[in-house]
């Protein structure tokens, strides 16, 4: 192998290319030495400065993987699960390909298989039989996500059992919280999120997840929680989640899309990221034991400040309307869907998320095996 022969045929392409390559097949040895330049640096008859050779890390696949600055691995990675009652029942989520709304004996079977794969947790949002204006069924100790949890439970599997705490997925309203006139009544819904997080707790989940925005959730859970001998379950606050028009394809699977209005008044403005991170300062005070920001895709400027600001776990999550978007456009063949996916994933790990829930988590690991040697 000459050095020669490994770079001419890349050569071109960057910058003018004819005299790139041939500047390249003369170079036998440094160009830098023969004008009196360090050695780490290089020079060609065209440049007028000295320049640096970042190319060199680059040049084979061995020598990229050595100094990858960021790699991705099953065991960060929370697989979020839609939870139906029943037995036996599997209902494919048209917008989101590949997901499905599970019976419990279907999640436990599913969760078998990602944890064989190495897979770092689960996340489940419960769909219950019937919906209420008080969104009695998110306490529900023989609600599905209860009923999951426990044959979860006594599965023993090495997997980290988290549960999304808010009432839009049970009330027949669609909404996050109380509603009182055209308003959602904050207070009010306080005591019913900490209500379904102790039934989730005495259930078996490891870790509470409240997603519905209403400022001090996070102090009322805890107080709940900790009331309730749970002492040891933690909070996964989405602190920062924006009103996005990523949740899209979510609201059909949980059949949760508001019947009035929208959830502007409780989910951040997608445009404020000081705010963000007040949002993630304040669940920190209240008790959050790790901090999540969402949509993945358009909070990524939010993950890598908060990274410097906070020493809690970060999590990121991409959500569903991210993978629709993913989905539809590898299906008609316009990106390669691995490296699209890997890309995305990283890019969110890069900036800062230790945890990442994502629904391609039963894909990823075997992808990272066989892209070991990318
Ligand atoms: C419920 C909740 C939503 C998501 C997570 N928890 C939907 C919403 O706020 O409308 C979205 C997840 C996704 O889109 O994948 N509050
Ligand atoms: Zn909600």
């Amino acid at each position: 192998m000459t050095f020669t022969s490994r770079s001419a045929p890349v050569e071109a392409g960057r910058g003018s290319a004819g005299a790139a390559a041939s500047a390249g097949v003369r170079a036998q040895a440094p160009v830098g030495a023969a004008v009196g330049l360090p050695d780490a640096r290089g020079s060609s008859p065209l440049a007028t400065v000295a320049f640096e050779r970042t190319r060199r890390l680059r040049a084979t696949a061995s020598r990229r993987r050595l100094v990858r600055e960021t790699r991705l691995s099953p065991a960060q990675l929370v697989m979020p699960l839609f939870v139906v009652p029943g037995h036996g029942r599997r209902e494919p989520i048209g917008s989101m390909p590949g997901q499905a709304r599970l019976s419990p004996d279907l999640v436990v079977e599913l969760a078998t298989r990602l944890a064989g794969l190495g897979v770092g947790g689960l996340m489940l949002f419960g769909i219950p039989g019937e919906k209420d204006p008080f969104g009695e069924g998110a306490a529900d100790p023989e609600g599905p996500v209860p009923e999951a949890l426990r044959r979860l439970r006594a599965a023993d599997l090495p997997l980290a059992l988290a549960a999304d705490v808010c009432l839009c997925e049970y009330t027949t309203h669609g909404h996050c919280g109380i509603v009182s006139g055209d308003r959602i009544d904050n207070d009010a819904t306080l005591p019913r999120l900490a209500g379904a997080a102790v039934a989730y707790a005495q259930a078996g989940a490891d870790i509470v997840a409240p997603s519905a925005m209403m400022d001090g959730q996070v102090a009322a859970i805890r107080a709940g929680l900790d009331a309730a001998g749970a002492t040891e379950i933690a909070i996964l606050a989405y602190a920062c989640k924006h009103a996005s028009a990523l949740y899209g394809p979510f609201r059909e699977a949980a059949d949760s899309t508001p019947s009035f209005g929208d959830r502007r008044s409780h989910q951040m403005d997608a445009a404020n990221g000081r705010e963000a991170l007040r949002e993630m300062a304040l669940d920190a005070a209240e008790g959050a034991d790790m901090l999540m920001v969402k949509p993945a895709i358009t909070s990524l400027d939010v993950l890598a400040r908060a990274r410097e600001r906070f020493d809690l776990p970060l999590a990121a999550y991409q959500v569903s309307g991210e993978l629709a978007m993913l989905e539809a456009a590898a299906e008609r063949g316009w990106i390669d869907r691995r490296r699209a996916a890997l890309e995305l994933l990283t890019a969110i790990a890069r900036a800062g998320a230790d945890v990442i829930l994502t629904y391609l988590a039963g894909d990823v690991p075997a992808w990272l095996s066989e892209e070991d040697a990318r």
